[in-house]
Formats: C-alpha cells, structure tokens, sequence
C-alpha cells in the first residue's frame, strides 16, 4: 500500500517539476480593453442574501463578445462559418507554436505586418508547423496592457497596432495545419485595417482567432500544448476565453 502510494506520490512531482502551466488570459474588471463603442463588463444584479446562518451571493453580468482576452468564431467574418458553440472540442486542444515579432515591431514600428518570410523563417528554424496547431505571435503589446492610450496607440478614430499581413493570413490558411491563431492585440488585423482581410481570410478557412492573448514571457517556439476554452455561447460570434499553455520543460 505505501508502495503504490509513494508511486503515486513521486509521479506527480515528476509532472509538476517537469511541466509548466501558464495562464496567458487578462482577468475582466474595470481596467480591461474593450473595442472602442463595446460594453465592457459589468453586473447588471449583484446580490447577497442572508439567511439563519448562512448567505449566498450571486450576480449578473453584461458584457461585449469580443473584449479582453476572447475568442473570435469563424462565423463573427464568414456567415456560414462555425458559432462558438460549433467549434470541435478537438481544436480546443492544440499544438501550440510561437513566434516573437517584437523586434521587428520595434524596427518597423506602429504598422508592423506579420509577413510570409516570418513563417518560412519559423519553420526553417523548427520544421513544418504540427498539425492542428495554433499560432501565438507577440508582438510585444502585452505590457502597455494597464495603459489603454498606449495599447490601442488610437489616433483620432484610427489604432495603430500590428497585425498579420493578407499574404500571411493567406499562407497561414494554406498551411491546413494551422487551426488558429493568436496575438497580444486587440485584433489580429492590424489597428488601421478597413477591410479585415486576415478575419476573412481565417475565418472563410474554418481558422479561429485569439486576441488580447496576454504574452508577457516567451514561450518555446513549438513543443508546448495550449487548452482554448471560450464560453459556450452556443449561437456566439465571440466569447471570453481561458487560454492555458502547457510547457514541458
Ligand atoms: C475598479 O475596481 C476597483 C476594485 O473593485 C475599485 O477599487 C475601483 O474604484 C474601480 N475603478 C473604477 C474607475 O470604477
Ligand atoms: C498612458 O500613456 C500616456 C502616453 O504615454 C500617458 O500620457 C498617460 O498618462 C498614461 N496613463 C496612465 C493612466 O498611466
Ligand atoms: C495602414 O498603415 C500602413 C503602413 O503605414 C499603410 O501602408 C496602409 O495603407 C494603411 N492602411 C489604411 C487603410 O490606412
Ligand atoms: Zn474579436
């Protein structure tokens, strides 16, 4: 019995000294970025009943589909793409692969574009991105994440912040390995985009996005698994999403 029992105790410090879990979601409150014109969250009832004894709380919320750390269906760009609620369970559970654009952001500035040669390069470094994959590119946007002026960079009614380029959107789709993918912005266009190009391109090739995905640290460039567990809002073009990154080290 204390055999097995030390068995099982030694198995699990293996995997907690071997694996690292991270959180790459910002928290909803009062501070978090939401598109300009969106409703941030808020509760609409909060309550607290107290009884002999005891009390329960509880609460309502209201809050916009597509803010803070949330999850874009294909059907938010392509009307016969799948609601949140469609998406397989199977492309909630990914090979995660990532690519850091934050020097380039800084040499190339506001209007950074993710181009096709970042990806040849990526996979010229770790070969053929895996199948159902999901590609996370910081950009390096994260830490103005606690100053909204900075993060969108607005200007006027314009945003300036990077994006992907349509060719690589275009490639990415091409790739049918790639099932989503994710940045540290509020859009996976860039801020000055007009015509979303990248959200039709994915979208109309079955891809989700992830955006406001926090990436203050780097994470390996492949090797790594990541849990996408948007709100099941069954009929939702978008929904808050808890996004969870496996590390084995
Ligand atoms: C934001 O929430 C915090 C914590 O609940 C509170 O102390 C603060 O006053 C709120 N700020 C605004 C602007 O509502
Ligand atoms: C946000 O950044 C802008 C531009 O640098 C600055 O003017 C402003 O004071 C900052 N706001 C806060 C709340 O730190
Ligand atoms: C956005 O900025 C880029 C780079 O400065 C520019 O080439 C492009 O024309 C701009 N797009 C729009 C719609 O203004
Ligand atoms: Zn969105």
């Amino acid at each position: 019995m204390f055999f097995y029992l030390a068995i099982i105790i030694l198995n699990i410090c293996r995997l907690s000294a071997s694996k690292e879990l991270l959180d790459l979601g910002w928290g909803f409150d009062n501070r978090t970025i939401f598109w300009p014109g969106q409703t941030p969250l808020y509760f609409t009832k909060e309550e607290t009943v107290y009884l002999k004894g005891f009390s329960y709380s509880f609460k309502e919320f209201c809050v916009a589909e597509h803010g803070g750390t949330h999850f874009d269906a294909p059907y938010h760009f392509h009307q016969s793409g799948w609601k949140v609620g469609d998406v397989p369970l199977s492309r909630l559970f990914a090979k995660g692969a990532f690519l850091n654009m934050e020097e380039e952001h800084l040499k190339m500035g506001r209007d950074t574009r993710l181009k096709v040669k970042d990806l040849e390069n990526w996979e010229t470094r770790n070969g053929k991105f895996s199948e159902n994959s999901v590609l996370l590119v910081k950009f390096g946007r994260s830490k103005f994440w606690q100053n909204r002026t900075l993060y969108l960079d607005l200007e006027g009614e314009t945003m300036h912040f990077p994006g992907l380029s349509k060719e690589a959107a275009q490639w990415i789709a091409n790739s049918k390995k790639i099932i989503g993918v994710g940045v540290d912005t509020p859009s996976i266009d860039p801020g000055n985009s007009t015509d979303y190009i990248a959200h039709r391109i994915l979208a109309e090739n079955s891809l989700y996005n992830l955006e406001n995905v926090k990436l203050l640290t780097d994470l390996p460039e492949t090797g790594f698994d990541l849990v996408v567990a948007p709100m099941k809002i069954e009929e939702g073009t978008g929904a808050a999403v808890r996004i969870f990154a496996i590390v084995n080290n």
